[in-house]
């Protein structure tokens, strides 16, 4: 291996932070050697703060209106062709009751931007759920809100907020989204999560339309410097009524490189193993986990809705039951020795 590489890793080892222009070689330069030994270093972290535990998140999609326009979403609001559905809070609920039963002990509720639930009403739910099960985390995944939003939502009881960031660079930014979304408003809402308190997820799409190796480094930088509790990634995935629907999709290597890079910059973050991972790679979240990942978040939306909740095309797990759902990770995640466990799945410190 090019020795120069080796020593980037190394430092990255060492120092767990590198120049912009570092990381953008390692992007740059990515290959099967380079990718061996960048897990090597990942999975060590993950068993020294994990062992071979993996947490799972219970993932109910409530809503799929949204307001916003993301060019490369298959939600978005300009896409005639998605069938709407809004779930109900007792729906919503029920999923959290069963994902419970289950062995989940963390609900993540995501949605569009859904107006039509006002913050009234999230709050309600989140303390529906913190009613009947007083140990259950509940995360959101709801978008952009203002900093009394997030607050009331945390007051009411929720734990973490999951906000990918999509690309640490805005002129990237300014061109995976129309004029009227701002890079800024987001990163300040990632900075309003934090201050207020919840454990944050950020995160980027690996290989969108127009990213370069240097965007990929601005992303790994931020992570360095912003140091989310969690971060999720996974490969950018056309959408069939979507601009970006003839754009190529994100590679399962690049994906995998880059996981193991995040869990060496910060070895005690929280990594998915995401379903588009899944989804462009038949073993993708299993592969995910031997590049240093420890969560895997299957689906609790109801059955009837999985497939109306289609962000990217050929999304997997669209057809299973929860329970079906769970014992098939539980089954993938041990063929690759690793242990799926009944746990909150804190960050390693969080609460230090
Ligand atoms: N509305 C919330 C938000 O904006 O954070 C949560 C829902 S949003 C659909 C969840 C994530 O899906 C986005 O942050 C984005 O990274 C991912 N996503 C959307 N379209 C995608 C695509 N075509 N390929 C891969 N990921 C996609
Ligand atoms: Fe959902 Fe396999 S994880 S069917």
């Amino acid at each position: 291996m090019d020795t120069k590489l080796k020593s980037l890793l190394e430092k990255l080892n060492r120092e767990h932070s590198l120049e912009l222009e570092e990381y953008q070689l390692l992007i740059e330069n990515i290959n099967p050697d380079l990718m061996k030994l960048a897990a090597e270093y990942a999975v060590k972290y993950q068993k020294e703060y994990y062992g071979n535990r993996v947490f799972i998140r219970g993932l109910v999609e409530f809503t799929n209106y949204c307001k916003n326009d993301c060019f490369y979403c298959g939600i978005r609001r300009d896409n005639r062709e998605c069938e709407r559905y809004r779930l109900r809070m007792d729906d919503i609920i029920s999923c959290a009751d069963e994902g419970y039963k289950l062995g989940f002990r963390t609900v993540v509720l995501q949605g569009g931007e859904d107006l039509a639930f006002k913050d009234q009403d999230i709050c309600n739910i989140i303390k529906g759920i913190k009613a009947a099960h007083p140990d259950m985390v509940v995360t959101l995944s709801i978008g952009e809100r203002d900093h009394d939003s997030y607050q009331a939502y945390f007051d009411a009881g929720a734990d973490r907020y999951l906000l990918r960031h999509e690309t640490a660079n805005p002129e990237l930014y300014a061109r995976l989204h129309p004029g009227e979304m701002s890079f800024l408003h987001r990163m300040n809402c990632l900075q309003d999560l934090k201050n207020i308190g919840y454990q944050v997820g950020a995160g980027f799409m690996v290989q969108s339309p127009g990213q370069t190796a240097g965007d990929l480094a601005m992303d790994l930088k931020f992570i360095e410097e912003f140091k989310p509790d969690m971060c999720g990634i996974g490969p950018f995935i056309s959408h069939k009524d979507t601009p970006f629907a003839k754009e190529k999709s994100g590679t399962l290597e690049m994906t995998l490189f880059l996981l193991s890079l995040l869990r060496i910059i910060y070895p005690q973050m929280l990594i998915p193993a995401t379903t588009a991972l899944g989804t462009i790679d038949p073993k993708g979240r299993e592969k995910g986990i031997l590049a240093g990942a420890n969560v895997v978040m299957p689906n609790l939306s109801p059955t009837n809705v999985r497939k109306m909740y289609s962000l990217y095309d050929n999304k997997i797990c669209t057809g299973e039951e929860a329970a079906e759902c769970i014992n098939c990770l539980k089954g993938r995640v041990s063929s690759v020795g690793y242990e799926i466990v009944e746990d909150a799945g804190n960050r390693v410190g969080f609460f230090d």
